[in-house]
Formats: structure tokens, sequence, C-alpha cells
């Protein structure tokens, strides 16, 4: 039958509520991987009443991953957590309901929409440039996540809603404040092993209920705006300019998509692709500050790419950045955002030799095997040229390379989020060298994402 799960090894905890007191959830991912280092890497984590099969080993987390979604769900918590905050999307659908809302937005995701959309991208990308020049000019420390999180939250909505938010040069960003309270909170809650909050509403509870009844309210706008622009010009119908608009044509055609589903599914998109590139960017700038030979061809690519340019204008030129993106692959190999995935079994299923019965809890983390020579040449070394075509590192298993997931619920945004983060490094760098603040000490801390605690730096103008 193979092996059970009473039959792996894990780390001691008391009886009935296991390790949950041990549990340190902004360290959570550190934590799994220093168990993985004792225990291996498929073993047991017993806490309240039950137990998960923690996996770290990449050909497993690989065919976990292919098993959905018909042997695999996300697990309970998190689609339970995500619905009580009113959001039901292609993240947390399953069955049919994700079908539909896969359907939808991978189209609206694709590289005609990219490319359709690019020229906003890179107007974006030189409202960012514009406050960095001042910022350089006036020798000012600044917190570079945030204005990254802007400029992610300004593109996502843009492509999302048609909606240009502008956070970038307004201040206190509406929708980035709210999502500041929303991410958080369903970490907490995804992580609680008693739901308190059904008990109990904190000041913070109800300042979430807030967020997301606030978060509704605009999207509704957004709803009905986009509803009166297809009905102005029906040529829009045939060529949606956003992902909204893709999402009501459909769902005029089809009959099939009720307004909650909409709205779940937009928001879905904003919480999945703003935090997640921002903080890619930001720990993509805080390893490069250790890596000045990587900036120098950051640096050459880009003078070469762009030219006289500041900043990259055109798509084509965009997929020209093969060393921007390599070194965004090297970043997101130190410091995936998303390395934990939490999964349940639909039924019973034996894989690699594990016997995985009918609700039994497994989590993924991909990060531990992606930093171990067996399977990445000098795997603890920052290199970019290893994802070069004709690298000269022998040892490459992308199997251990899993940041944007993988199998059948493998991230659509992955093309956009490259497209961001290459038009994003390489006009800093062809512009600007980056110093740390003085007395910066930047950490890990994992809330939904995992994030950098913050990352202060100077921007001075670069000398040609
Ligand atoms: C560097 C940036 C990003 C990272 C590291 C990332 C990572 C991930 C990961 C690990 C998953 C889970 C995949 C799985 O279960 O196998 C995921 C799912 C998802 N991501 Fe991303 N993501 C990023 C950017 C984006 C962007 C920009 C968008 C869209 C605007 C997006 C939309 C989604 C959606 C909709 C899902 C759910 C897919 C499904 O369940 O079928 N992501 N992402």
């Amino acid at each position: 039958m193979g092996v059970k799960i009473h039959e792996l090894q894990g780390p001691k905890g008391i009886p009935f509520l296991g390790v949950v007191f041990q549990l340190d959830l902004p360290r959570i991912h550190q934590q799994i991987e220093q168990w993985a280092d004792v225990y291996g890497d498929v073993y047991r984590l017993d806490l309240v009443n039950t137990n998960q099969m923690v996996v770290t080993r990449p050909s497993l987390i690989n065919a976990i991953a292919n098993e959905r979604p018909h042997a695999f769900k996300r697990a309970g918590k998190l689609d339970q957590v995500i619905r009580e905050g009113g959001v039901h999307g292609v993240f947390n659908a399953e069955g049919e309901d994700w079908k539909r809302y896969r359907a939808i937005v991978t189209k609206g995701l694709d590289v005609r929409h990219q490319q359709e959309f690019y020229p906003d991208l890179a107007e974006k990308v030189k409202i960012l440039y514009e406050k960095w020049k001042k910022d350089a000019d006036h020798d000012r420390i600044i917190d570079i996540q945030q204005d990254l999180l802007r400029f992610t939250v300004d593109i996502t909505t843009l492509l999302a809603f048609g909606y240009d938010i502008d956070t970038m040069r307004q201040e206190g960003g509406v929708i980035q404040d709210h999502l500041e309270i929303i991410f958080p909170t369903l970490f907490k809650r995804i992580n609680m092993p008693i739901s308190w909050y059904k008990l109990y509403r904190s000041k913070n509870d109800k300042a979430f209920e807030r967020a997301i009844a606030e978060m509704n309210k605009i999207i509704d706008v957004f709803i009905d705006e986009a509803r009166k622009k297809l009905e102005q010009e029906p040529t829009r119908k045939e060529h949606p300019h956003n992902l909204l608009e893709s999402v009501l044509v459909a769902a005029e055609e089809e009959g099939k998509f009720s307004i909650e589903e909409i709205r779940g599914n937009l928001m879905t998109l904003l919480m999945a692709g703003e935090d997640t590139t921002a903080h890619t960017l930001t720990w993509m700038i805080l390893l490069l500050l250790a890596e000045p030979k990587a900036v120098d061809h950051i640096r050459s690519e880009a003078d070469q790419v762009l030219g006289d340019d500041i900043y990259c204008a055109q798509y084509s030129d965009n997929q020209k950045l093969k060393y921007a993106e390599a070194a965004a692959n090297e970043s997101l190999r130190f410091k995936p955002v998303a390395p934990i995935l939490l999964h349940e079994a639909i039924d019973d299923i034996v894989l690699e030799g594990f016997f995985i019965q009918k609700g039994q809890k497994v989590m993924t983390q991909y990060r531990h095997g992606a930093l171990l020579d067996r399977y990445f040449t000098e795997a603890k070394t920052f290199k970019p040229e290893r994802w070069l075509k004709g690298s000269e590192c022998p040892v490459h298993n992308t199997d251990a390379f899993t940041p944007f997931g993988a199998g059948p619920r493998y991230c659509p945004g992955r093309n956009l989020a490259l497209l961001e983060i290459r038009a994003v490094i390489s006009m800093l760098y062809k512009n600007f060298e980056v110093e740390l603040a003085p007395g910066e000490r930047v950490e890990e801390v994992m809330a939904f994402t995992m994030m950098a605690s913050s990352l202060k730096v100077r921007l001075k103008n670069r000398v040609k």
C-alpha cells in the first residue's frame, strides 16, 4: 500500500496539541526547512488532533501538483477562510467552478492581452522612474518595497479593471490600504488552529470586514462602469480592453457568471498579482546589493536593448531582457514569495510509495530542495547564468524550481509578473545605483506571501 502517515517521522509535540506551540507563523517556512534537515524531505507535523504530511522533495511536490484538481484540492481552511472573506475565485475554487474561472482568467492574461496592455505597463514604469529620479536628486532614503507595492497595484488594477487608480502619485492608495489589512488577516486565520474570530470579533477582525466590504464596493463601481462602456461601444465585445470586460462578455454569452463570481475573480487577481510581484522585485533588489557582477550584466543588457531610452517602451524589447529574467529566476530560487502550498487529498492515492489517505492535509515547501546541490550546481551561490542557454552548470533540475507552482493550477500570472519584473529592473539599474540605508536589517516575514520586513535604500543617479 505504501508508507502511511503515522509511519513518518517528525518533530515531537505534546498530546492532542502536537507542535502547535512550537510554530512561529511569521517564520513557519524556515521551521519547515529546519525540520526537513532533521527528518528528511517527507515528514509528519502533528497539529491539534490532526496531522500534516510535509513534502520538500521536488519530485513528489510535482507529482502532487500534477494530480490536481481531481486528486487534491487546496486545503480546506484556505478555501473556507477566503470564502468567509466573501471571495470566491479561481484560486480557491474547485471542480467545475475552477475550470470555468481558470479558462477566463487564463484568457485575460494571455500573450495577446499582455502585448495590448504593454504601453500602459510601460507608462507606469515611466511614472516610477520619475519618482525615483526625484528621490535620487534629493538624496532621499526611500522604502522601495512600498513604491513597488503601489506600482503593482496600479498595474493589476489597470489590467483587471481598466481603471487607473494611480496610487503611485496619490498619498494613501485606498486599495493598497485595504489589502494591507486583508492579506495578513487571511494568513492569520488560515493558520489558526481554532477559529477564535468566529466566537469573538477583535478590532482587527472588524477592520478586516470593513476592508472587504469597501473593496466589494470599489469593484462594483468598476463593474458598473465596464458594463456601460460595453453597451456604448459594442465593438469592445470583440476586443475586450481588460479582464473585467472579457469576463463580462463571457458572462453575457454563456450566462454563467454571477456578479459574486465576477467580483470574486477580480478580487483574486488583485490579491494574487500585487503582493507577489512587488515582493519578488523587493527581494531581487536586496539580493543584487551583494552581487555587483550581476548588476553589471543587467546594466549592459539594458544599455544594449534600451539604447538612449530610460525605460523599456516596447513589448518586443522587453522580451530581449534575458539576463534580467535569469536574475529574477535566481532571486525566486532564494526568495520564493509563495513557498508553501497547502493541499488536501480528495481520495486515497499512492504517490512515490507514500499512501495518502482521503482528507489528508499535505504541505509542500519547495525552497528547501531548490537550495540543495543535489538539484542545482553550487546551489547556495547566486548565479543568474545558470538560467541562460549554454550555461555551464551541469546540475540543473527544474523540478526543484516551482516558485509559480506546477501542474494544471500553475500560476496563470507568471508571464505578466516576469514582464513587469524585466521592465522595472532594467529601468532601475540603467538609471540608478542602489545603496542599502544605514542600519537597515531585512528579514523574511511570512504573511500570506513571504515578504521582506522592509527595504530602505538610497538611490543615486548612475554615472556613465
Ligand atoms: C512573481 C510573482 C508571482 C508568483 C511568485 C506567483 C506564485 C503563484 C503560486 C505559487 C501559485 C500557486 C500555484 C499552484 O497551486 O501550483 C499561484 C497561483 C495563482 N496566481 Fe500567481 N504568482 C505571481 C504573480 C501573479 C500575477 C501577476 C497574477 C495575476 C495578475 C497571478 C495570478 C494567480 C492566480 C489567479 C492563481 C491561482 C491559479 C489556480 O488556482 O488555478 N499571480 N501564483
